[in-house]
C-alpha cells in the first residue's frame, strides 16, 4: 500500500507503469490466496465443530441412558430434553457459526497491528492505548452477560420442562381441565424467557457501539497525530495514509468477535448445564469385578438393609426377608408401605445404604448388570413399549427369540388372541394408527415378555391393576405358567393374584408385620384377615 502510493504512483504519473504492475500484481495474488486458504480453512473449521458437536450429543445420550434409576426420578424427562435441545444447539451454534470469526478475526487484527507496528510505530502505540479502554468495555461485558446467559439458560429450561410435563402428562391436564391455568403458567415462563433475552440484547446494544466508538476515536487520534508528522515533514503522506486505514481495519473484525464472544458467553453457560449432567455418576455403579452369575436359583435376602431415597425419609430400617427359591410371595399392605422400594431394591435400581440383597447369596452389587438383568425381571404398571411391531416387543424379553417362541410366550399369558385380532397380529406397529393397544393389552404383552425372559427372579408391582376382571381372570391363568420354577414377589393391590401364593407379606411402614401362608392368614384374626373380608364382602 505505502509503496504503491510513495513509489509506484509518483512513477506512473511519469508514465512509468513497472512498479505499478507488481504492486498489483503482487496484491492480486495475495487476494487470491487469501481467498483459497480461507476456503480450507473454513471447511476445516466446519468440519471439526461437527464432530465435536456429534461427539457431545452422542456422548450426552449414551451417558443418560446409563445413569440410575435415581438420577432420571430426581431430573425429570423434561431437563434431560432441555440439556439434549436447547443447550446443545447453543453449543452448536458456536461452534458452527462462531469459531471460525474468531480466529480469522484474531489473526486478521494481530497482523494488521504488526503491520502497523513496521509502518509507523507512533500510530501503533496509539493503537495500544486503545486496547486499555476496550479490554475495560470487554469485561464490563462478560461480567454482565455471564450472569444473563446462566439466567437465559435457567429460563429456558424451565419452558421447555413445562412443556414436556404438560405433553406426557396431557390427560391429566384434560382431566382435571387444567388448560387455563397451564396456559398462564408457561405464559409467565416465556415472558421470563424473553425478559433475560431483552436484557441480554440490551447489554449488546451498548457494547457493540461502544466498540464502533472506541475504533473511530482510535483512527481520528492516528489521524490527529499522524495529520501533525506530516505537516512537519517527518510523515510521508502515504504512510499516514495506509496507518490510518490499518488502524481502522484493526477494529472491523471487532464486531464478529463481539457476535462471536456473545454466543460464547451463551455455549459456555449451555456446557456448564451439560457438564453438569455429564458429571453424574451412576448411583449404583457395575462392580469392576463381577461374580459369575448363571443359571440362578432365585432365593432372595434381605440383610439389614436399610434404605431411604435421596430426598426422603428412612423408608426401610434393619429390614431382614428371605425367600427361598421358587416361592410366590404375595406383598399386599397399604400405599407408602414400601413395597415398590423392595421390587426396586431386589432389581437394583438402587443400592441399601447398609445392608445387603443377595440373591443366591450373592450380593447383588457384585453382579454384572446384565446378568441381573437376565436373572431378575420386573413388570410394573407402566407396561411401557417401545416403538416396532408386537412381536418385537415381546421378543425384547429374550433378544433373538424366535417367532414360535414369542408366539409359545403370548399363548402362556394369554395373549394371543388379542394379538392375532390387531390388523398385522404380530407385525402390528403398536405407535401406528390401528396398532394403538389398551392399557391391559399393554400388560399382557410386557407379560409374555416377561415369560420369554425366564428369570429366576420375577417381580409384579401392582402390574395387573389396569386389567378388567374378566382379563384379569385370564392372566391368573397366564400367571401359574408364568410363576411356575421361579421365584416371585406378586405386589397387589387386588386380593384375587393373593390365592396363587405360598406365602403372604403384610407391609406396614416399612416392615413385615405379618407373614404366613394366605389361607392361615385369611383364617386368623390379623389386618389380612380383615383386609381379606372386606374384600370377599366387596364381592358378593
Ligand atoms: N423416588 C422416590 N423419591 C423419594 N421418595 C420416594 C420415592 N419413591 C417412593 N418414595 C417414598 O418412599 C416410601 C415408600 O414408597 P413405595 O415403596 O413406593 O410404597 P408402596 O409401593 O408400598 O406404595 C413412601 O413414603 C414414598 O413417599
Ligand atoms: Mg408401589
Amino acid at each position: 500500500m505505502t509503496l504503491g502510493i510513495d513509489w509506484a504512483l509518483p512513477r506512473a504519473i511519469l508514465r512509468e507503469y513497472n512498479e505499478l504492475w507488481i504492486v498489483v500484481i503482487t496484491y492480486l495474488s495475495a487476494a487470491v490466496m487469501t481467498s483459497v486458504l480461507t476456503y480450507f480453512f473454513l471447511m476445516l473449521t466446519a468440519r471439526l465443530a461437527q464432530e465435536m458437536l456429534f461427539d457431545l450429543r452422542n456422548r450426552m445420550f449414551v451417558h443418560t441412558q446409563k445413569l440410575s434409576v435415581e438420577f432420571h426420578e430426581r431430573y425429570t424427562a423434561g431437563r434431560v430434553i432441555a440439556r439434549q435441545t436447547s443447550d446443545l444447539e447453543s453449543i452448536g451454534e458456536l461452534l458452527a457459526g462462531g469459531l471460525n470469526e474468531l480466529v480469522i478475526g484474531g489473526m486478521f487484527m494481530f497482523f494488521t497491528a504488526i503491520a502497523l507496528l513496521i509502518l509507523d510505530p507512533v500510530s501503533f502505540l496509539v493503537l495500544l492505548g486503545a486496547l486499555i479502554p476496550l479490554a475495560l468495555l470487554t469485561r464490563w461485558f462478560q461480567v454482565k452477560t455471564n450472569r444473563g446467559y446462566r439466567k437465559q439458560r435457567v429460563a429456558s429450561s424451565r419452558m421447555i420442562q413445562y412443556f414436556v410435563e404438560t405433553m406426557t402428562g396431557i390427560r391429566a391436564v384434560k382431566a382435571f381441565r387444567k388448560e387455563k391455568r397451564n396456559e398462564k403458567h408457561f405464559g409467565g415462563l416465556v415472558e421470563d424467557y424473553r425478559k433475560h433475552n431483552a436484557h441480554l440484547i440490551q447489554l449488546f446494544g451498548i457494547y457493540d457501539p461502544g466498540l464502533i466508538m472506541i475504533g473511530n476515536m482510535t483512527v481520528a487520534v492516528v489521524l490527529l497525530v499522524g495529520g501533525f508528522r506530516v505537516l512537519d515533514g517527518s510523515l510521508g503522506i502515504g504512510v499516514l495514509t495506509a496507518s490510518i486505514l490499518y488502524a481502522r481495519r484493526f477494529f472491523d473484525p471487532m464486531e464478529e468477535i463481539a457476535i462471536f464472544y456473545n454466543s460464547y458467553q451463551s455455549a459456555a453457560s449451555a456446557l456448564e448445564k451439560i457438564s453438569g449432567v455429564l458429571e453424574e455418576e451412576p448411583s449404583v455403579p457395575e462392580p469392576s469385578n463381577p461374580v459369575p452369575f448363571e443359571n440362578a436359583k432365585g432365593k432372595v435376602r434381605f440383610e439389614g438393609v436399610q434404605f431411604q431415597y435421596s430426598t426422603g425419609p428412612v423408608v426401610l430400617k434393619k429390614f431382614d426377608l428371605e425367600i427361598p427359591s421358587g416361592q410366590t410371595i404375595a406383598l399386599v399392605g397399604t400405599t407408602g408401605a414400601g413395597k415398590s422400594t423392595l421390587a426396586k431394591l431386589i432389581s437394583r435400581f438402587y443400592d441399601p445404604s447398609l445392608g445387603r440383597v443377595t440373591i443366591d447369596d450373592i450380593d447383588v452389587r457384585e453382579v454384572a448388570n446384565k446378568d441381573l438383568r437376565r436373572e431378575v425381571v420386573m413388570v410394573t404398571q407402566e407396561a411401557y413399549l417401545f416403538s416396532g411391531t408386537v412381536a418385537e416387543n415381546i421378543q425384547l424379553g429374550r433378544p433373538g427369540a424366535s417367532l414360535e417362541d414369542v408366539m409359545a410366550a403370548a399363548k402362556a399369558v394369554g395373549a394371543h388372541e388379542f394379538i392375532t385380532r390387531l390388523p398385522d397380529g404380530y407385525d402390528t406397529d403398536v405407535n401406528k394408527r390401528g396398532g394403538r393397544v389398551s392399557a391391559g393389552q399393554r400388560q399382557l404383552i410386557s407379560f409374555a415378555r416377561a415369560f420369554l425372559a425366564n428369570p429366576a427372579v420375577l417381580i409384579l408391582d401392582e402390574a395387573t391393576s389396569s386389567l378388567d376382571i374378566p382379563s384379569e381372570r385370564m392372566v391368573q391363568r397366564g400367571l401359574k405358567t408364568l410363576l411356575a420354577g421361579r421365584t416371585a414377589v406378586i405386589i397387589a393391590h387386588r386380593l384375587s393374584t393373593v390365592s396363587i401364593a405360598d406365602r403372604v407379606l403384610v407391609m406396614e411402614h416399612g416392615e413385615i408385620i405379618e407373614d404366613d401362608s394366605p389361607t392361615t392368614l385369611a383364617a386368623g384374626d390379623g389386618k389380612f384377615a380383615r383386609l381379606y373380608k372386606a374384600w370377599r364382602d366387596s364381592l358378593v
